[in-house]
């Protein structure tokens, strides 16, 4: 279930571990499923993609309980990053964040891109990411396209 990667701890309570997605993805979606469809009235048919089964998943947990998650695509792509809504603020996006940059470094993307919700740009930017071109609506929300530079050492 858990690659070779360290698991990122941010407080003693909450581990963030890279987790495969056959066996992880009741614990993925039931994150997915309270922030994008119940908290931001994502259709839930469209919170679940092909890119699933393909991609790189993060899962953040409190005490054994699923609190936070993000997927990287083959693609370089970072998405589907949620956390509970009793932990934001907390750091644990920003840990799930700094493993799937990790990742993306480890599977030599040069640059990771992602559709950002426009209240979170202020949170991708702290992890280095810039906007770039017009905002567009997605889902009835509105995103703009940020993107950032891995650098290898
Ligand atoms: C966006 C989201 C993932 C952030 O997760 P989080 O755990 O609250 O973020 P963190 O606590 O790790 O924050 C990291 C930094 O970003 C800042 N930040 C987080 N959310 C922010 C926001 N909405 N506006 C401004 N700054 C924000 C934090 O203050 C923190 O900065 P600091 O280190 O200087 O204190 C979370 O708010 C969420 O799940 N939202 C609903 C789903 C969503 O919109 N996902 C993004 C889709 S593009």
């Amino acid at each position: 279930m858990v690659t070779t990667l360290p698991a990122f701890v941010t407080q003693p309570e909450i581990i963030t571990k890279v987790i495969d997605y056959d066996r992880g993805k009741a614990l993925i979606h039931q994150v997915r499923t309270a922030v994008f469809v119940h908290e931001q009235n994502v259709p839930a048919d469209l919170e679940i993609d092909h890119l699933d089964g393909i991609s790189q998943h993060v899962l953040a947990t409190y005490e054994g309980h699923p609190v936070g998650t993000g997927r990287l695509t083959p693609q370089g792509r970072i998405g589907r990053v949620a956390v509970a809504r009793p932990l934001r603020r907390q750091g644990v996006g920003q840990q799930i964040m700094e493993q799937l940059l990790v990742l993306a470094q480890r599977h030599h993307h040069r640059e990771v891109v992602l559709s950002a919700q426009r209240h979170a740009i202020a949170f991708y930017e702290k992890l280095g990411f810039k906007c770039e071109g017009e905002a567009y609506l997605e889902v009835g929300i509105w995103h703009v396209t940020m993107r950032k530079q891995i650098f290898f050492g």
